[in-house]
């Protein structure tokens, strides 16, 4: 469910089956500018990219001309469908997972998408631009403030099979959280987050709230900010505004040399320093007064259950190993930045190099978030 580990590359998440993604920075869509050719002229330092947004019925298409006329640039091909297609071919080949932010009012253009684009792209729906006139359309926001509308559409994609991805804009619901709870219960497969001015705060609580992959969106424009994203939920990041060569190489840069240097390319930080619900993975045994406790009530997991559950699925695994730790096993020990004798001991006897140990912590993270998600109360981080 929480399937984050990508076994073809080890490091970077799967966005679509069958493409590997080779770094965990994405384009943002940007009407009448991010199209296949801008894309690929940035081929090299991009995972991900996301193209658009194109309208594609004829009230988004009336939108758009309006918005052209009144000087902004928009993507208003003849056939919206055929366009979208040639763009398609052109990053077919390229190495980068290619995703479409479409604009529309209800489920059926986006089903003529499916049947002229076929399963691999992602299908972005966009539920995020604020400009007028799409609002009046009845898209882009106004999918965010009527979310029985946004559910039509995710319905009738997610029957087809395809992989979809909801472009949001945090503060626009009531609660970002639910809504990504719900958008995650529909079988939203990606959550494009644009953070505003909430920053990593927010990420950190959709994700204690779903397993589902997350994207983070506004001003990640140095290493600094995009690892604040990730070691606090995000899975990938996303540019827009700055994504030129020099800003998008130096974050694919960072990220793949963290990725080379700590294993887990997007570790959270120890829950007792503001980490996310990932960071189960390192906290101790449930002994003492911590955030642990909380957090566990928080997320319907009794202490007992929390400690049986690392237990038994460490069976087995050089996580087991390590008696001479605090807590008997490597299952409950620290995060590679927390200086540690006794850990690292273990780590040189037992042959593990950190990376490799920050993996494990990687997998025992992601089978802890399956199991908690799995359950019927579900977390909720409102
Ligand atoms: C000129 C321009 C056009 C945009 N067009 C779209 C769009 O069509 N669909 C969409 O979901 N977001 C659109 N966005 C929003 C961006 O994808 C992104 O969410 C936002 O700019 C914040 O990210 P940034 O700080 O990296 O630019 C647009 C942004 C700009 C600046
Ligand atoms: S259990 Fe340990 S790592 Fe987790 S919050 Fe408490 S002190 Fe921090
Ligand atoms: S042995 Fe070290 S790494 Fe393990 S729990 Fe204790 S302090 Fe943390």
């Amino acid at each position: 469910m929480y399937k984050i580990m990508n076994p073809e590359s080890g490091n970077f998440p799967i966005l679509l089956e069958g493409t590997t993604l080779k770094t965990p920075v994405a384009l943002s869509s940007m009407a009448g500018i991010v199209d296949a050719r801008y894309a690929l002229e940035r081929k090299e330092h991009i995972g991900a990219a996301f193209l658009g947004g194109y309208s594609i019925d004829t009230a988004t298409i009336a939108a758009g001309r309006e918005l052209a006329d009144s000087g902004r640039a928009e993507f208003l091909p003849d056939e919206p469908f055929d366009e979208i297609s040639i763009q398609a071919g052109a990053m077919q080949g390229s190495g980068v997972v290619t995703g479409f932010n479409l604009r529309a009012t209800n489920p059926e253009p986006f089903l003529e998408a499916v049947f002229a684009l076929g399963d691999k792209i992602i299908y972005e729906i966009d539920a995020h631009c604020r400009q007028e006139a799409f609002i009046r359309a009845g898209s882009g926001e106004y999918l965010l403030t009527h979310p029985e509308k946004l559910r039509e559409i995710i319905k009738a994609l997610k029957r087809e099979g395809v992989t979809v991805s909801v472009k949001i804009r945090a503060g626009v619901s009531q609660n970002d959280s639910l809504l990504a709870k719900s958008l995650w219960k529909e079988g939203v497969d990606i959550c494009h987050v644009d953070l505003m001015d909430f920053g990593y705060q927010r990420i950190r609580q959709i994700r204690n709230s779903v397993p589902m992959t997350l994207i983070a969106n506004n001003s990640i424009n140095t290493p600094h900010v995009m690892k604040e994203m990730l070691s606090h939920g995000a899975d990938l990041v996303s540019v827009a505004r700055h994504s030129d060569v020099n800003t998008l190489s130096t974050l694919d840069e960072w990220a793949r040399s963290n990725a080379q240097g700590h294993g887990w390319y997007n570790a959270p930080k120890q829950l007792c320093r503001g980490g996310d619900i990932r960071a189960l993975a390192f906290c101790c045994m449930p002994v003492k007064e911590c955030p642990l406790m909380p957090f566990l009530k928080r997320i319907h997991l009794s202490p007992r259950e929390y400690m049986d559950l690392k237990s038994e699925l460490v069976k087995g695994t050089q996580l087991e190993k390590g008696k001479e730790t605090c807590f008997g096993s490597l299952s409950w020990c620290c995060k590679d930045s927390s200086p540690c004798m006794f850990r690292d001991m273990v780590l040189k006897e037992q042959k593990i190099p950190m990376a490799r140990y920050m993996k494990m912590k990687q997998e025992l993270s992601e089978k802890i978030l399956d199991y908690v998600f799995s359950k019927d109360e579900i977390p909720d981080e409102s």
